[in-house]
């Protein structure tokens, strides 16, 4: 499957997001951070924001809740306009649950783990996946430095992917940057995140392609 281009906006400009979404839109998806200040400890935005950006967006949304309680919420993401999304495994009381919910919703589903989280906790319900993130850092902010310990997880999730025949995206997200597309493309991941790297950059766009064209290496 082609690698997939999905810029963080929580590096973005957030009194200027239209704009900034809109320099973007030669990435695959717009991954839209949504934190709660209680699974992590940072706060972003909610529903009614995502739901407008996800109406201006060229790109279909792919929401990140850092956020407890996704059994309640993630489905009200999918209705606010989310084409992905995902939650954390470490937040959910029915993974599995929430999955189908999603997938009933149309949208499609994506579970996340955090750096310390055993990829075998997922194993056993890929199927109800059409994602799996794997956390390149702790989460809750951005500009923070690639953890290439978690790599190994990719690399088991992509094996039991390829051994069943699922066509499951992998996604990484932190840290992801022109130095570090390489191991992580090679490790199996192929949804790229990047924040800082792309937004910090002097030409969002051209970055986006730049670290399209080194992932295609
Ligand atoms: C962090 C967020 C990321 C963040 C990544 O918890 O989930 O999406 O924007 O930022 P960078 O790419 O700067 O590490
Ligand atoms: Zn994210």
């Amino acid at each position: 499957m082609a690698i997939q281009m999905a810029p963080s906006i929580l590096s973005a400009d957030f009194a200027n997001l239209e704009r900034d979404i809109t320099t973007v839109s030669n990435a695959d998806w717009l991954h839209v951070d949504v934190m709660d200040a209680h699974f992590v400890p940072n706060l972003t935005l909610g529903l009614p924001v995502l739901e407008r950006l996800a109406e201006v967006s060229p790109l279909p949304v792919d929401a990140h809740l850092m956020i407890e309680d996704p059994d309640h919420w993630a489905p009200r993401y999918a209705e606010a306009g989310a084409t992905s999304v995902t939650f954390h495994l470490e937040a959910a009381a029915d993974p599995v649950a929430i999955a189908r919910d999603l997938r009933a919703l149309g949208a499609r589903s994506s579970v996340a783990l955090k750096p310390g989280t055993p990829v075998d906790q997922v194993l056993d319900i890929l199927t109800e996946f059409d994602m799996v993130l794997i956390m390149t850092v702790e989460p809750g902010f951005g500009g923070q430095a690639f953890m290439p310990e978690t790599m190994p997880k990719v690399t088991a999730l992509r094996e039991a992917a390829t051994a069943s025949g699922q066509a499951l995206r992998i996604e990484v997200d932190g840290g992801v940057a022109r130095d570090t597309v390489a191991t992580v493309v090679e490790a199996g991941a192929d949804v790229l995140v990047a924040g800082s790297a792309v937004f910090g950059a002097e030409d969002p766009a051209a970055e986006v392609e730049a670290l399209r064209a080194l992932a295609e290496e």
